[in-house]
C-alpha cells in the first residue's frame, strides 16, 4: 500500500517512464532548487520534475507544463508528526489540517484515545471517517490501552473500555498502521492477558511504546514484546538506553510536555535514522504563534544541528519508522510531498521560513483555499452526565479537626510528570481548606460518562490561584472533569458552569466573570476555526493568569494530572493515585 512509484494501471506507468525519460512534459519543475538528498546527507541543486503528484526525476533538466525558478531557495521533504493526539489540539481533523499543513506537515500518525476513552470504538470509527478526505495524509495508530490502566486495576473510570477483539474491525483498514501507546507496561510486564492479545495481534504491524523512565530489564523486555517506539523520553541517557536497545525515539514538542531542548543534542548523522518529531499535545494558539514541526526544525537549527540530519529525521526517517515507503525523500517514485524554504541568513543557525507547501505536488495554499469544508456535525450530544455539584461534594477529612499530614500533587512547569509533597495542614471541622497564600488549592476529578457521581478529591501544589476556579472536560485519557480552586464553593460554580456549555474549558472567577470555551465535539473538540480557538485560548490564558496562575499552559497541565501512568501523584475520579505503587491513597496520611 505505501510502497513507492505508485501509479495505477500500466498506461500511467508508461506515462511515468516517459516524463522521467525526458519525452513528456512533467506537470510541474522546480528549477535550480539546492534539494535535500536524505539518503547521502547532502544538498544538492539541480531540477526536480513532478508528475502525477510523484517526483519522477532529479538533477537532470526537466521541461514542465509549469515550471518555476528556485534559484537561493532549497527544497526539503514534507514533515511528518510521528505521534500526534488531534484532539489536543480542540480542532477537529479538517481544522487540524488547516492549521499544520501550510507549514509543512504534510503527514501525520494519529492515536485517537482521546475520543476514544470517550466513545469508544464509536470514537475510532469517527477518526477514521473524518480524516478521511483530507489533503494532507492522517494514519491512524489504534488506541491499545483505553481506559490507560485495566479496569479491575480500578484506578480510574472513563467512558468506554476497549478489548483486543474490539480492534479487530479496524485493523486491516489501509490508513491504521498498528497499536498506539502502550502505556500500559505493567500489564504488558506482568502478564495482562488483554494487553498480552493486544500486542500479539498487532505482531505484523508497528506497536507503538509509552514508557517514561523504564530501564534495565523491563526495557529489554518491553522491546523484546516488539515496541519500537517511544514518546516519552524525558532525559538524554533514557534516550541512549532505549535507542540502544533498538526502541526508536520521538523527539516531542507539545504545549505541555516540551522534551526538544534535552532531546535535540542527541541528533547526529547515525541516530538521524532511529529519531523522529512529534507534537503528541499541542494546542492550537501555540501552532499558530510557533508552529508545528517547523517550530522543532527551527530550534535544532538554531542549536547547530546539521540541516541534513534535522531535516531526515523530521521527514525520511518517521516515514521508514512506520513503513511510509512512499515518502520522506526527494527522489524517484516518491510522494512530491515537499517543504520549499528559505534561510533566515547565509548560515542555518538562524533558521529557515516557508515559502510553499506542496502536498502531492500541488501548492497547498491554493488547494486549502479551495476546499470544501463540512462542519462536523456528528459526536454531538450530551457531555456532562454528572449530577448536581455543590460545594460540599469537594469535602474531605471532615469530622477529623486537628493538625495533619497531607500528600499534596507538586505540578512541575512544562511537564506531565508531578513529584508528591507532604505538607502539614490544619483541618477544621469542614475539612480539609485550601491555603492559597501557599499555593495549597484543592482539585478533583468527577466521573462525567456514565452519571455515577464518582469524584476524587485532593490537593495540588503549583497552579497559584488566588481566586475563583478552573474546569474541563479534557482530562487524560478518561476525560472526566477536572477542577482546581481556591474554595469549594467556586470549584462548584466552575463545574456547574462547564455542564452548561456541555464540556470545554472554564476559568470561573465569580458568577459575573466567566470564561469559556465550549467543546461540542466529546467535550473535546470544536468545528471552530483554528484562529478563533487560538485566540479564545490566549483570553482564556490571560483570565487565568489574572486569578494568579502561575503556569504557562495551566489547561494542558491540569487535564494530564489525571493520567494515572505518568509519575508520580495523580488524581483520577477514584481518588489520588501513587502511580509507582499503582495504587489509590488518601489525601491525609494515616
Ligand atoms: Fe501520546
Amino acid at each position: 500500500m505505501f510502497q513507492k512509484a505508485s501509479y495505477k494501471n500500466p498506461k500511467q506507468l508508461s506515462s511515468v517512464i516517459d516524463t522521467a525519460l525526458g519525452r513528456e512534459k512533467a506537470d510541474l519543475v522546480l528549477k535550480n532548487v539546492a534539494f535535500l538528498d536524505v539518503f547521502t546527507g547532502s544538498f544538492v541543486e539541480g531540477d526536480i520534475a513532478i508528475y502525477g503528484g510523484y517526483i519522477v526525476g532529479i538533477c537532470d533538466s526537466y521541461q514542465g507544463i509549469e515550471e518555476r525558478d528556485c534559484k537561493g531557495l532549497h527544497l526539503v521533504p514534507g514533515f511528518i508528526d510521528a505521534h500526534v493526539h488531534i484532539e489536543s489540539s480542540l480542532m477537529t481533523p479538517a481544522r487540524y489540517e488547516e492549521s499544520v499543513l501550510p507549514l509543512g506537515t504534510t503527514s501525520a500518525i494519529w492515536d485517537p484515545h482521546e475520543i476514544a476513552n470517550v466513545k469508544g470504538c464509536d470514537g475510532i470509527k469517527w477518526a477514521i471517517e473524518s480524516s478521511e478526505k483530507l489533503l494532507m495524509d492522517v494514519f491512524v495508530m489504534l488506541p491499545g490501552c483505553v481506559p490507560s490502566t485495566s479496569r479491575d486495576q480500578g484506578l480510574e473510570s472513563g467512558g468506554a473500555e476497549i478489548v483486543a477483539r474490539d480492534l479487530l474491525q479496524f485493523k486491516d483498514h489501509p490508513r491504521v498502521l498498528g497499536l498506539a501507546e502502550m502505556m500500559n507496561y505493567p500489564g504488558l510486564l506482568n502478564g495482562d492477558e488483554d494487553i498480552h492479545a493486544k500486542v500479539h495481534m498487532f505482531s505484523q504491524a508497528r506497536r507503538d511504546g509509552h514508557c517514561p523512565g523504564l530501564t534495565g530489564h523491563q526495557l529489554n523486555a518491553y522491546a523484546a514484546a516488539g515496541i519500537h517506539s517511544c514518546h516519552e523520553t524525558v532525559t538524554k541517557s533514557e534516550a541512549l538506553e532505549k535507542l540502544m536497545k533498538g526502541i526508536h525515539t520521538l523527539i516531542r514538542e507539545g504545549s505541555c510536555a516540551k522534551n526538544a531542548d534535552t532531546l535535540l543534542p542527541l541528533i547526529n548523522s547515525y541516530t538521524s535514522s532511529v529519531l523522529a518529531l512529534c507534537s503528541d499535545d499541542r494546542n492550537p494558539a501555540d501552532i499558530s504563534s510557533e508552529g508545528h514541526m517547523d517550530f522543532i526544525i527551527n530550534l535544532a537549527l538554531k542549536a547547530s544541528c546539521r540541516p541534513e540530519d534535522i531535516f531526515r529525521v523530521a521527514s525520511y526517517s518517521a516515514a521508514k519508522m512506520y513503513g511510509l515507503e512512499d515518502r520522506g525523500a526527494i527522489a524517484p517514485g516518491y510522494q512530491a510531498d515537499l517543504c520549499l524554504i528559505k534561510k533566515n541568513a547565509d548560515n542555518w543557525d538562524a533558521g529557515f521560513k516557508m515559502v510553499d507547501v506542496f502536498k502531492k505536488g500541488k501548492v497547498v495554499s491554493k488547494e486549502l483555499a479551495h476546499h470544501t469544508r463540512v462542519p462536523d456535525l456528528s459526536l454531538r450530544g450530551n457531555n456532562i452526565h454528572t449530577p448536581e455539584i455543590t460545594a460540599k461534594s469537594f469535602h474531605i477529612g471532615e469530622g477529623q479537626p486537628g493538625p495533619a499530614q497531607a500528600r499534596v500533587i507538586k505540578v512541575l512547569e512544562n511537564q506531565i510528570v508531578t513529584e508528591e509533597m507532604r505538607v502539614e495542614i490544619k483541618v477544621s471541622k469542614k475539612g480539609v481548606e485550601c491555603d492559597p497564600g501557599k499555593d495549597i488549592l484543592k482539585i478533583a476529578v468527577i466521573e462525567r460518562h456514565q452519571g455515577t457521581g464518582q469524584i476524587g478529591v485532593g490537593l495540588v501544589h503549583g497552579f497559584g490561584l488566588q481566586s475563583g476556579a478552573i474546569a474541563t472536560s479534557i482530562n487524560h485519557d478518561s476525560h472526566n472533569v477536572i477542577v482546581v480552586g481556591v474554595d469549594d464553593e467556586s470549584m462548584a460554580a466552575a463545574v456547574e458552569a462547564l455542564r452548561e456549555i456541555n464540556g470545554g474549558i472554564v476559568v470561573w472567577q465569580d458568577a459575573q466573570n466567566i470564561s469559556c470555551l465550549p467543546l461540542p465535539i466529546g467535550g473535546l473538540m470544536t468545528d471552530e476555526s483554528p484562529k478563533i480557538i487560538a485566540s479564545r485560548l490566549k483570553y482564556l490564558k490571560n483570565s487565568a493568569k489574572s486569578l494568579g496562575c502561575r503556569l504557562h499552559e495551566p489547561f494542558l497541565q491540569l487535564s494530564f494530572l489525571a493520567l494515572p501512568v505518568i509519575p508520580s501523584l495523580k488524581i483520577t475520579d477514584k481518588g489520588l493515585v501513587d502511580v509507582n505503587k499503582f495504587q489509590v491513597v488518601s489525601t491525609l496520611c494515616e
